[in-house]
């Protein structure tokens, strides 16, 4: 990493859904994840995310067939066996705390994310998740919403940053090498002096 640590580390932190699934994410790697988030700013402070961590194939599995992927590649039905997510991190609101939840979320999913691409590994966050079901699925007590899933392990795809134009498609694909192209929108077009 160059003299731009965090721009190295936020360009590096692209979304990743292909995996090398054998290489394992440890549990004490996920305590470490939660531990960012836990330091991370809190509307009010009043730190109202709970965290569910995932590193084992049962769990895992359970995980993973409560989630949709990648909705702009209509034809790609997410990872297949083998290259999955080795570990999940499921952020929860703890409704006991606090009613509704403003943007806490989004802040420890990116925390927890630049986290792991520090440590060599990838994901993504995901919020197209059949949650009536994930939360009878992992027994969860009454009191909890579940906000979003951060997918994590050791990506096995690169992701290439595209130029975007004004009016042009911010829609992602993947190109016929197996590269996921991301449009990003120029800094000129999203300052408005
Ligand atoms: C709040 C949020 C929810 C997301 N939900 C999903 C999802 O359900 N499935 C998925 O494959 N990607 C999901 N993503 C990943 C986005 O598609 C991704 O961030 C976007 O394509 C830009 O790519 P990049 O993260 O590499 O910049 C989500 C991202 C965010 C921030």
């Amino acid at each position: 990493m160059g003299d731009e640590m965090i721009r190295d580390l936020v360009l590096m932190n692209r979304s990743y859904r292909r995996f090398v699934e054998e290489v394992p994410v440890t549990y004490d790697t996920l305590r470490e994840l939660v531990d960012l988030a836990r330091h991370s700013a809190s509307s009010a402070n009043l730190q109202p995310l709970k965290y569910i961590l995932s590193c084992d194939r049962e769990k895992n599995a359970l995980i993973f067939s409560h989630l949709s992927w990648a909705g702009y590649l209509k034809k790609w039905p997410g990872p297949e066996a083998g290259e999955r997510p080795s570990a999940y991190i499921v952020i929860l609101a703890d409704k006991e705390i606090c009613e509704s939840i403003d943007c806490d979320h989004g802040i420890v999913a990116q925390t927890i994310m630049l986290g792991a691409t520090e440590k060599s590994l990838g994901g993504c966050i995901i919020g197209s998740i059949r949650r009536q079901s994930l939360y009878k699925a992992l027994d969860l007590p009454l009191g909890y919403e579940i906000l979003l899933v951060l997918a994590i392990g050791k990506p096995k795809e690169t992701v290439l940053i595209e130029a975007v134009g004004l009016d042009q498609d911010i829609r992602y694909w993947r190109d016929s090498q197996g590269l996921h192209h991301v449009p990003k929108r120029s800094l000129d077009d999203i300052i408005i002096d």
